[in-house]
């Protein structure tokens, strides 16, 4: 039977870059089903909420969502649409890859990190947020546990150990968050173990971000806790060229979510010139996921033999085509 697919197209760039997607999993004979469902700004429009049931309820049958990026309304009572998701369908690993193409303004040739982000705990979990009444104090408080702990490394590990990888780096400041950060690490070196095919290794959170600015090749994955893990993602996007070619993947038990790091954009949409790297580079992920790593790799050597020759790549990555036109090119190699 026919694999069914849930498709958020999203708001600004987002259809453009989706449909983009979509033409090139076609391309290659995904045969994917599409359900196709509104959130953000166009739900809000249309249905007259943020995160509609209707997609709620797609994105639990499928299992597997393909999502642009969604504008949030500013002002009050609206929370983050990528935010609920997350809860709400536990999505507790945030896997976000980078690989580096010529010609990008990437800042080195061959990286090829994949941080592993604690996508529910620690410092992002809205716990004990306290503004005292004359404003002179604020604090919140960070909750790690060890089943939290343990899943996100032994995420990172299998993740490792199924795409071949050497290494497994857990990023931390033990040093100084004992109790947190303190957990995390004991527990990363304990599921380590378990590991004895992959190197372990363990890097304080701001020498790991002096080292990947400096030797970004002593990193393979990357795990580590929610704050650390946001912050070091982003590190790792501007190393390979910036927003327009980094996705992620949010993962959970049975549910998947796979994005575009970046946002809609609204500076630049509706006029043909967004790259749609980053979208195509989540539907490699989700292809992965799905065990169609021969469509996936299929879909990447086309990518980078488009943005390596340079002949019809979008004006982000110094080019002059416009999306359709850069997406062309990818289904012309393929
Ligand atoms: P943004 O990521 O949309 O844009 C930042 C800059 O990067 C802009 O100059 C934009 O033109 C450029 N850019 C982003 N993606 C690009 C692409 N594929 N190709 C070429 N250039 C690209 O961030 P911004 O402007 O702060 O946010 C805009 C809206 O997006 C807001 O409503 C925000 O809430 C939402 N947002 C949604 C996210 C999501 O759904 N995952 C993530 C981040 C922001
Ligand atoms: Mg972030």
């Amino acid at each position: 039977t026919q694999r069914r697919i849930t498709v958020i197209r999203g708001d600004g760039i987002g259809p453009s870059i989706i449909d983009s997607a979509l033409q090139i999993l076609d391309k290659v004979g995904c045969d994917f089903a599409y359900d196709f469902a509104d959130a953000g700004l166009t739900a809000l429009e249309n249905e007259g909420e943020l995160l509609p049931q209707k997609t709620l309820d797609l994105i639990a049958k499928n299992g597997v969502t393909l999502k642009g990026p969604l504008t949030t309304p500013v002002g009050e009572g609206f929370t983050s649409i990528n935010v609920s998701l997350r809860k709400k369908f536990e999505l507790y690993a945030n896997v976000r890859p980078v690989i580096s193409f010529k010609g990008t303004q990437a800042r080195y040739e061959n990286i090829d990190i994949i941080t592993v982000r604690e996508n529910t705990e620690g410092m992002y979990s809205g716990l004990g947020q306290i503004v005292s009444e004359d404003g002179s104090e604020a604090e919140a408080k960070s909750k790690i546990t060890r089943a939290g702990a343990e899943r996100i490394v032994e995420f990172a590990y299998e993740l490792a150990r199924r795409e071949g990888r050497k290494k497994v780096t857990a990023v931390h400041k033990a040093n100084i968050l004992k109790s947190t950060s303190g957990l995390f690490l004991k527990v990363a070196r304990e599921v380590g173990e378990r590991y004895p095919d992959i190197e372990s290794a363990e890097m304080i959170v701001d020498n790991a971000c002096m080292q990947l600015v400096m030797n970004p090749h002593q990193f393979d994955v990357m795990v580590t806790t929610n704050l650390f893990g946001d912050i070091i993602s982003d590190l790792c996007a501007g190393l390979v060229g910036g927003l327009g070619m980094a996705p992620g993947a949010n993962i959970g038990k049975d549910c998947a979510i796979f994005e575009a790091v970046h946002g809609s954009a609204p500076d630049i949409a509706g006029k043909n010139l967004a790259n749609p790297s980053s979208v195509i580079l989540a539907s490699i992920q989700m292809l992965e996921y799905l065990e169609m790593g021969d469509k996936a790799e299929k879909i990447r050597n086309a990518l980078k033999d488009v943005i390596e020759s340079g002949d019809r790549t979008t004006r982000d990555l110094g080019g002059s085509a416009g999306t359709t036109d850069f997406t062309q090119a990818v289904l012309d190699r393929l």
